[in-house]
Formats: C-alpha cells, sequence, structure tokens
C-alpha cells in the first residue's frame, strides 16, 4: 500500500475504512471541486481546495444543509457539456439553499476513451478524499451528501462511494457507461455498496453487451429503463436531421446529439423530476420489457411502483429488479400508464396480426382521442393484454371508444365482410391511480367491431371494488406523508 500517490499503481483493493492515511493525502488530487451558485450555474468561480479549509467559507459553503457533487463523463471536447449548468441550475430551483460542486476531471475525461474508464479510479480516489475531508473538516452528516454521476461519472461516483465505506447517502448513477464495466468487479463499477441507496436510469442500453453506451446489468438499488432502456423517443436520426436542415451549421453540432441522445436523456430525465415535480413520471417493477409492453406490471403493490429522479422513494429492492415506463419525448415527460384487457368473442373463427387501432379515452378531467396503437394479435375467442399510454390526464375514465381500423392489405376475410368481432368487457387498470374500470355496452351484451367501421363504444359500468382500497393506499404513499422520503 506504499507508495499511493503514484497515478500507475493500483489502488490498495482491501481499504474499506476511511481511517486510512491516503484518504488523508491531499497531494495527488487532481480533480477540482468548484462550488458553482444559483447565479452563475455555467461557470467554475470559486474551487473547495481539499486541505484548505479557508476555501470552504471563501466560497460561502452552506453548512446548514445538503450538498450535491455532479460528476460528468468522458468528453470528446475537454469541455463542459451544455448539461452541466442545467442540471446545476435545476438543482439550485428545487434546493435553493443547497451546495452543488460540480466535480473536473476534464483532462483525464478527454482521453481515449480506456484510458479515461481506467482514470475513473483515480477521480474516485479524489471524489473520496474530497467528501471525506469536508465531512470531517464540517462535521456535516454523510445523509446530507448526494452524488449524481453521468456516464462514467457515475462509476466514479460508485469508486467515491466504495472507499468511503457506503456512507454517503445516496448516489444516482444517470445512465452509467458501459463499455469496459459491463462485466467488471463491483468495486470497479457503481453498485448497490456504494451508497445508502443508489438509484440508476438506464437510457441507452442498445447493442451487444460489450457495445452498449450505457450499461445493460442493474447496478442500483432500485434500476429504471426508461422506454426499455435501449433508446428514447425523439432521438432518431429523422428529428436530428431535421433539426440540421433548419438550423443549417448550427445544426451540425446536432450530429453530436444523435450519438448522446439518448444516453444524455438520463440527465433531462432527472432535471424533470427536479423542476415539474407536480407531473410527477411513475415506474414499474417487471421481469422484463415484454411483459411490461403488455400491460402486465402497473401494479404498486410492495412498492412495485415508485416515482422517478429526485423525489424516489428510497426503496432497497431485491438486487436485480428492474423498472419500466414510457415517456414522452420531451420535457414534461410524464405518461400515463393503462393496462387494457379485451376479449374478442367471434362465431367463426379469426386470426389477425399486426392490427392497426385507435383508442380514445374520455374522463372526468378531460380526454385524449385516436391514440394509435397495434393490436399484434387478435384470435377468436382470446383475452389480449396491452400497455396504452398518453400524456394528458383525463381523470377517472368514463368512456371509451375502440377503432378497428383497416390495413394495407386487403384480406380474404375483408372480402367477405366477416371481419368482424364483439366484445362484452374491457378492463382498464391506470399505473398512476390504481384504478381498475370495467367497461362495456351501453346498450346490449355486446359492442362490436368491424374492422374498417365504426368505432365502438364503451360506457363505465364499474370500478373493481377491491381496488378501492389499494387506489387509496397509494394516493397516501404518492402524495401523502405515509411513506417517508428517506
Ligand atoms: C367462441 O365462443 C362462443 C361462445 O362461447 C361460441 O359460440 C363460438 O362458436 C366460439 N367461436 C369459435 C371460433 O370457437
Amino acid at each position: 500500500t506504499a507508495n499511493t500517490t503514484e497515478p500507475s499503481t493500483a489502488l490498495p483493493s482491501t481499504i474499506t475504512t476511511t481511517t486510512a492515511e491516503w484518504i488523508t493525502d491531499y497531494t495527488d488530487i487532481l480533480s477540482r471541486f468548484s462550488l458553482r451558485t444559483a447565479e452563475v450555474p455555467d461557470d467554475d468561480t470559486c474551487y473547495i481546495v481539499p486541505g484548505r479549509p479557508e476555501t470552504i467559507a471563501k466560497c460561502n459553503f452552506n453548512l446548514e444543509t445538503q450538498t450535491f457533487l455532479v460528476i460528468h463523463g468522458w468528453t470528446v471536447t475537454g469541455m463542459f457539456e451544455s448539461w452541466v449548468p442545467k442540471l446545476v441550475a435545476a438543482l439550485y430551483e428545487r434546493e435553493p439553499s443547497a451546495n452543488v460542486v460540480v466535480v473536473d476531471w476534464l483532462t483525464r475525461a478527454s482521453q481515449h476513451y480506456p484510458t479515461s474508464a481506467a482514470f475513473t479510479k483515480l477521480v474516485g480516489r479524489d471524489v473520496a478524499k474530497f467528501v471525506t475531508w469536508i465531512q470531517n473538516e464540517l462535521r456535516l452528516p454523510w445523509e446530507r451528501i448526494h452524488l449524481l454521476g453521468y456516464s462514467l461519472g457515475a462509476h466514479v461516483a460508485g469508486i467515491a462511494g466504495d472507499l468511503t465505506d457506503h456512507k454517503i447517502s445516496r448516489i444516482t448513477g444517470l445512465d452509467p457507461a458501459g463499455p469496459t464495466f459491463e462485466h467488471a468487479d463491483k468495486q470497479d463499477t457503481l453498485s448497490p455498496d456504494d451508497a445508502q441507496f443508489v438509484d440508476v436510469l438506464h437510457t441507452n442500453t442498445r447493442g451487444s453487451p460489450d457495445r452498449s453506451i450505457g450499461i445493460k446489468r442493474p447496478v442500483g438499488h432500485i434500476d429504471i429503463y426508461p422506454n426499455g432502456g435501449t433508446f428514447q423517443p425523439g432521438c432518431d436520426i429523422q428529428n436530428t436531421l431535421l433539426g440540421i436542415a433548419s438550423e443549417g451549421i448550427k445544426g451540425l453540432q446536432n450530429m453530436d446529439q444523435l450519438v448522446k441522445c439518448s444516453h444524455e436523456r438520463s440527465i433531462h430525465l432527472f432535471i424533470d423530476s427536479l423542476l415539474n415535480a407536480e407531473q410527477q413520471s411513475m415506474a414499474y417493477r417487471c421481469n422484463s420489457k415484454e411483459a411490461f409492453n403488455k400491460g402486465l406490471c402497473l401494479s404498486c403493490r410492495k412498492n412495485r411502483c415508485n416515482k422517478i429522479g429526485y423525489n424516489i422513494n428510497h426503496v432497497r429492492t431485491a438486487r436485480g429488479a428492474k423498472m419500466y415506463l414510457k415517456t414522452r419525448e420531451m420535457m414534461p415527460y410524464k405518461v400515463f400508464h393503462y393496462q387494457v384487457k379485451v376479449h374478442f368473442f367471434s362465431e367463426s373463427a379469426q386470426s389477425f396480426t399486426e392490427q392497426p387501432m385507435k383508442i380514445s379515452l374520455y374522463g372526468t378531467n378531460g380526454e385524449k382521442e385516436d391514440i394509435p396503437f397495434v393490436l399484434p394479435v387478435l384470435n377468436s375467442n382470446t383475452t389480449v393484454s396491452f400497455l396504452l399510454t398518453t400524456d394528458v390526464d383525463v381523470g377517472d375514465l368514463m368512456i371509451v371508444k375502440l377503432l378497428w381500423e383497416k390495413d394495407a392489405i386487403l384480406s380474404w376475410s375483408d372480402w367477405w365482410g366477416s371481419s368482424r368481432v364483439h366484445i362484452r368487457k374491457l378492463r382498464i387498470k391506470s399505473g398512476e391511480t390504481q384504478s381498475k374500470v370495467i367497461f362495456g355496452a351501453k346498450d346490449g351484451e355486446f359492442v362490436h367491431l368491424v374492422r374498417g367501421g365504426e368505432a365502438g363504444v364503451f360506457v363505465k359500468l364499474k370500478e373493481d371494488q377491491l381496488s378501492r382500497k389499494e387506489k387509496l393506499m397509494h394516493k397516501l404513499k404518492t402524495q401523502g406523508s405515509l411513506f417517508k422520503n428517506d
């Protein structure tokens, strides 16, 4: 364990306590710690230097409040990316008296990726020294320290947490980097052992595990995969090219955005949770993306659902538990999730795949008409469950309309005019309110649905009585004080 100041020396892997000597050696710290202000969120105006207590006062560090450390990731330009001041400003908007410290490790972060990735160990050490020093110096409670790390910065936060004996109260991993970390040991990556509570947003996990920009596997107490975690809405090539076309040369910078759009969405989802708390996105625990997309995972029982971002309930779920949600393509990102369950009757045997449909929701607050979706399979006398989302808060659902569109291919059944099904009941469960409502025909037993015909109209028949209590409990949890946020 000698000679620990040599950058090329491997870390003493056995260090688990903060009483080790290395942690008070500030001579080899290369990272800088800038206490930004709400007034100037985009510039480093004052550095807090470990070992120099006078810098704490000079920077007007607030002793009475919590401290956020924002840790950036790999950078091509060697400069802070534009999200940094946005996140700083959003943190101050939400917690005006907080200390928002930006960790500057730009020099080490602008090397070849594998080199920068290897530097996370040393930067994590720097951060561990900084938080340990400032905590000792000011006798700050550890509960007041929250690290937010993006991409490689998430692993920096994890390593720092590991070296401080996981005393840090919270680490938020914003799409932790995948390459070289997917199969790495937990001391080298963000892991649930690194803080009292570790929450992670995975937003760009496309490709094979070795190629994915964001890490695929769960690395926190709660791992959330917005839109499946692979790729984010609004980040497609068309949108980016549109930006280039309309903005000319300036739009060319958006090429960079094309690569980073889904990766960086993790940060903007977090900013959204800071700024738009009244439009809180909810995530739901689920075993697979496929099951989630069938609407099968909208339960909130036993902490199966949670808020995402800043306001998350600190639930330490079983390791490896994944949570999912859908989002809009821009802020505020919140959508409302519904499971729709429907049984299709028909006299003659019918079987369809990929059927285009439109559904309209009418509620006590508002309406959303013609939400398009594709029903993967429609067979006679079988029940189908699917996920439906809308960005409009319609309130309590009262009326639902379902339209079966003609698809491009004219099939034989269309020819004979027999693409007809009958629906007795439509069951809709709301993820956001936890209510379960049964809909049926206004008159008669069935609603008839004809391909290419008129929309079937369903009215609310009754609310599931059992769901009332759950709904109330859920309301208390999400809005009341039943659930303490720590
Ligand atoms: C579907 O069920 C109904 C009622 O049980 C029955 O009359 C009908 O023949 C069934 N259709 C098919 C295709 O099996």
